[in-house]
């Protein structure tokens, strides 16, 4: 069964929403159960000042976008980095075995934001 912590991020998600103006995109999707993730960073001084999320996505992949824009928000992109699958869930107290791929999701997707605004940052110069 899911935990407290999980149930609790699942109806009552952070950061949810879109950054228009946002210095890194990461959009991933989990090809076997076709669900996805589009996750916004935005990037002051080395620090993510601000972090939104929208998911298509099961209950436990809601709980953890939720779950990593708050542990994500106020890191350095070295730290925010860093941030493993594993974190995800252990800061959830845990997710079901069989739901453990879906905070995959989640972590990616912040990989996938920050590779994009290391890239941008790298053409702006
Ligand atoms: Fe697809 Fe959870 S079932 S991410």
């Amino acid at each position: 069964m899911y935990s407290d912590k999980v149930m609790d991020h699942f109806t009552n998600p952070r950061n949810v929403g879109e950054i228009p103006d946002a210095d890194g995109i990461g959009k991933v999707g989990n090809p076997q159960c076709g669900d996805v993730m589009w996750l916004y960073i935005k990037v002051k001084d080395d620090i993510i000042t601000d972090i939104k999320f929208k998911t298509f996505g099961c209950g436990a992949a809601i709980a953890t976008s939720s779950m990593i824009t708050e542990l994500a928000k106020g890191k350095t992109v070295e730290e925010a980095k860093v941030i493993s699958r594993g974190d995800v869930a252990n800061a959830l107290e845990g997710l079901p075995p069989q739901k453990l791929h879906c905070s995959n999701l989640a972590a990616d997707a912040l990989r996938e934001a920050i590779k994009d605004y290391e890239a941008k940052k790298a053409t702006k110069g």
